[in-house]
């Protein structure tokens, strides 16, 4: 029976936080879910290679099933305890043999993935330099590090370089942690750089993987997986699925088993995703038509954006992300629904997402954009913004 209680406990909202969301509004910032329409033209979505929707994948899920067990679909647990399945472990050894790694370590998202590796390998004595326009993900995880940490600017390397020479002998161990593809420019570090100044400065190197692999290469940096500390690749973009995994060291695998918190105090992923991701990897393996297909997609875009004069709006990248800045979220987010109400479903990226100012509409472009829908979508973006 229920308990007669004073009148101190409540369920209604608390007003600081109600107030947080008011200021949202007032920003023009407010975020809401909305079901996404499958009748627009996708220029949004993380799926660059369609794979999300790719039958032989599908067909792999139900043949492994059958071959690993006719019961087991969910994981039962965390991998320290039920959850280490069969399929999971050759599903690593497979990763660790197509990107040239040693060990591999499956997470159940790329948010987990940065957040168990940045957290728990930086101790107190340690430095993390970071690209300032690095993945929530990866802020968040150094968060909840013990180290010190500093942001350096944008894919500079006389920056980070700077910072290196003045603070190499003040910590036990530096990180740098950059992304190879950044997730709201489309832009690429130049890695190479990064590992001949890491190489010099014996800092670690962490390249996040996340919107490279698929889009601007076929296995990442798999060429450098001596040098590079560890690589995070994700399943949720050029895959089409969701889940990621840490390759790196058997060393590095052991140390995350043992500490990473995202690792340890969750529920592994279910039998059906490993499937899925492991499918995802053999189909992108057997042919690289849909990788070669969104390449010229992208060099498409690229053309067309010089003849719609939209060149001046657009970051520079050769990655599927293309980033049209034009400032101020009420801006973007008309813009966005006029190509919207014109079959294009092109997202607008606001503040606090981005900085102020820096406000845009993201093109996401996928192998299985048409060259006319991409020639349109940026005619009719032409004619609202210029
Ligand atoms: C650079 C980067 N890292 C990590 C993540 C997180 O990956 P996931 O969606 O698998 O959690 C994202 C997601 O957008 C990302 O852009």
């Amino acid at each position: 029976m229920k308990k007669n209680l004073s009148q101190n406990l409540k369920s209604e909202f608390p007003s600081t936080l109600k107030q947080k969301l008011i200021q949202r509004a007032t920003d023009g910032s407010l975020r809401s879910l909305k079901k996404s329409n499958s009748d627009l033209i996708d220029f949004s979505s993380n799926d660059y290679l369609g794979f999300s929707k790719n039958k032989f994948i599908s067909d792999f899920v139900l043949e492994k099933l059958n071959a690993y067990s006719n019961e087991l679909h969910g994981a039962t647990g965390s991998r320290l305890l039920t959850g280490n399945y069969d399929m999971i472990e050759d599903f690593e050894s497979h990763l660790s043999q197509y990107y040239n790694s040693e060990a591999s370590t499956v997470f159940n998202s790329g948010y987990d993935a940065n957040l168990g590796l940045l957290s728990s390998i930086a101790q107190r004595q340690d430095l993390i330099l970071y690209d300032e326009l690095s993945h929530a993900s990866i802020r968040d995880g150094i968060a909840l590090s013990k180290a010190k940490a500093y942001k350096f600017q944008h894919n500079n390397l006389e920056d980070l370089e700077g910072k290196l020479a003045k603070f190499q002998n003040q910590f036990d161990t530096i990180y740098v942690i950059t992304e190879h593809v950044f997730s709201m420019d489309g832009d690429s570090a130049d890695v190479e750089e990064f590992i001949e100044i890491c190489d010099q400065y014996a800092a670690y190197l962490i390249l996040d993987e996340a919107h490279s692999i698929g889009t601007i290469s076929k296995k990442g940096l798999v060429s450098y997986s001596q040098e590079i500390f560890a690589r995070i690749i994700t399943f949720g973009k050029s895959f089409g699925s969701h889940g990621a995994a840490i390759l790196g060291s058997a060393d590095l695998k052991a140390y995350l088993v043992n500490y990473a918190k995202s690792f340890i105090y969750t529920t592994a992923p279910s039998v059906e995703t490993t499937a899925r991701n492991w499918g995802g990897h053999l189909y992108f393996e057997s042919s690289f038509k849909d990788f070669d297909a969104l390449r010229q997609n992208i060099s498409h875009f690229r053309d067309q954006l010089g003849i719609s004069n939209l060149t001046g709006f657009f970051i520079d990248s050769q990655s599927a992300i293309q980033s049209c800045v034009i400032g101020g979220n009420e801006k973007v987010k008309s813009i966005s629904n006029q190509l919207q109400q014109d079959g294009y479903d092109v997202r607008p990226i606001l503040s606090p997402t981005v900085p102020k100012g820096k406000e845009r509409l993201r093109f996401c472009l996928h192998s299985f954009n048409t060259k006319q829908e991409i020639s349109k979508a940026l005619f009719k973006l032409s004619e609202l913004i210029n």
